[in-house]
């Protein structure tokens, strides 16, 4: 285990350096004002390190950096439009300090009881690897990360739904069976549902093609009155980075859309108004939970959706390497129970529940992890994308982010009521 925690932060921090393996202006540089220059991800990633583990999360303490040197890096302080105006670190600088903390971290680790921070730390880490590939995609100029690694071909998999039967299951997880888990994710609990439908795979872009083709963005009546304000606002006229001729912007590649594959870059506005289109809904996050993770047979959960073997190029499309979603069927034996499949990584799903705690939630060490946005004007994503790192996604995984955020690898999956 403590083996296994000193590969995960070794394995976060590869990812890191690869993604910020840039000139200085690349890295200083905001390409978009919804994101930080890339250098700022960088010490931050060394900050939040130094903050849970070196100084047990006490932020009086005193850190590595000077204390006006560390504020810079509180992503309370400074919203990520200012962070770029501020006397960051120098690449070198913050390579040299995340480096240094590193070091001590794993001296740390050597002689920790407790291996829960160094867990929070490692996907604290990964989730920041993400976000930084939100941010290269953001960015305009020549490719700097390629076209990405092969992905499994597809299959001619309906594209129907499954049953999901009425009937309690067990949503969330205790520390005791999911170490890693975070605290919104726990503690487990019962929870009864009525019976539901819920998409075999995520919608492709095909799919998406044909409520453009059909006029689903000049149409009020599929979207909500707060969705509908936001596309006249906002000009939504089908997702981000795709071109009215057909070709979509990948990592500054321009290239044909992949029809078959999961789409990505949609609001949760936009997910909405296609569901209602088609004659559906979005699940909620309880659904989405029971049909990937509960084995109605044995009457318990599963690890992951296809049972309790590690994540393998196999079953699932996670770690980055791709730089894309996989198309649709190509992972029959990363099938959850109930036979859903893509559950797990290509894109985040939308669902349509707002942020709350379990019953019985308890913060964390970084106990403003969570509740401070609870309860806000946020929608719960699931699954992980493409992006995300298999140590940094579960079935019980809970992201959350605005309505109108569409710059993440965000997709949508369709429910029907049974
Ligand atoms: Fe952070």
């Amino acid at each position: 285990m403590r083996e296994e925690t000193a590969r995960g932060l070794e394995l976060a921090r590869r990812r890191t350096l690869a993604l910020t393996d840039f000139d200085d202006a690349e890295l200083s540089r905001q390409h978009s004002p919804l994101m930080s220059p890339l250098v700022w991800d960088l010490a931050h990633v060394g900050q939040q390190e130094d903050l849970w583990l070196l100084r047990g999360g006490d932020a009086r303490r005193d850190g590595v950096l000077p204390a006006e040197v560390d504020r810079l890096y509180d992503a309370f302080q400074f919203a990520r439009p200012e962070r770029v105006s501020l006397p960051l670190l120098s690449p070198a600088q913050a390579r040299e300090f995340i480096l240094g903390v590193r070091g001590r971290a794993f001296d740390l680790l050597e002689k920790a009881d407790e291996l829960f921070p160094f867990a929070m730390v490692e996907q604290h880490e990964q989730q920041h690897v993400e976000t930084m590939f939100a941010t290269h995609q953001l960015r305009d100029g020549t490719p700097l990360l390629g076209g990405g690694a092969p992905l499994p071909a597809g299959r001619a998999v309906p594209h129907d739904s499954v049953l999901v039967p009425a009937g309690p299951f067990v949503l969330g997880v205790d520390a005791g069976h999911e170490p890693s888990s975070l605290d919104n994710e726990r503690p487990a609990h019962v929870v009864d549902l009525p019976a539901f439908r819920i998409g075999r795979v995520p919608v492709t872009n095909a799919e998406w093609q044909a409520f453009v083709d059909d006029d689903g963005y000049a149409e009020s009546r599929w979207w909500s009155a707060r969705g509908w304000r936001h596309r006249i606002e906002a000009e939504l006229e089908r997702p981000l980075f795709w071109s009215e001729d057909g070709s979509r912007r990948r990592f500054g590649i321009v290239e044909d859309i992949p029809p078959h594959e999961p789409v990505q870059h949609v609001c949760f506005f936009e997910a909405e108004a296609y569901a209602a289109w088609a004659g559906a809904r979005l699940p909620t996050e309880q659904e989405w939970e029971k049909a990937c993770a509960w084995d109605p047979d044995a009457g318990r959960r599963r690890r992951w959706p296809w049972g309790r073997s590690e994540v393998t190029p196999a079953v699932a499309n996670l770690g980055g390497a791709a730089l894309r979603p996989a198309p649709v069927g190509a992972y029959p034996a990363g099938a959850s129970a109930y036979g859903v499949e893509h559950m797990i990584g290509d894109v985040w799903e939308w669902t349509s529940s707002d942020f709350q705690p379990w019953p019985g939630f308890s913060p964390m060490l970084y106990d403003t992890y969570s509740a401070p946005f609870f309860g806000g004007d946020f929608r719960v994503l699931r699954g992980g994308s493409w992006a995300v790192a298999p140590s940094a996604v579960r079935p019980s995984f809970r992201n959350w982010d605005l309505p109108i955020r569409r710059q993440i690898f965000t997709g949508a999956r369709l429910a029907w009521d049974a």
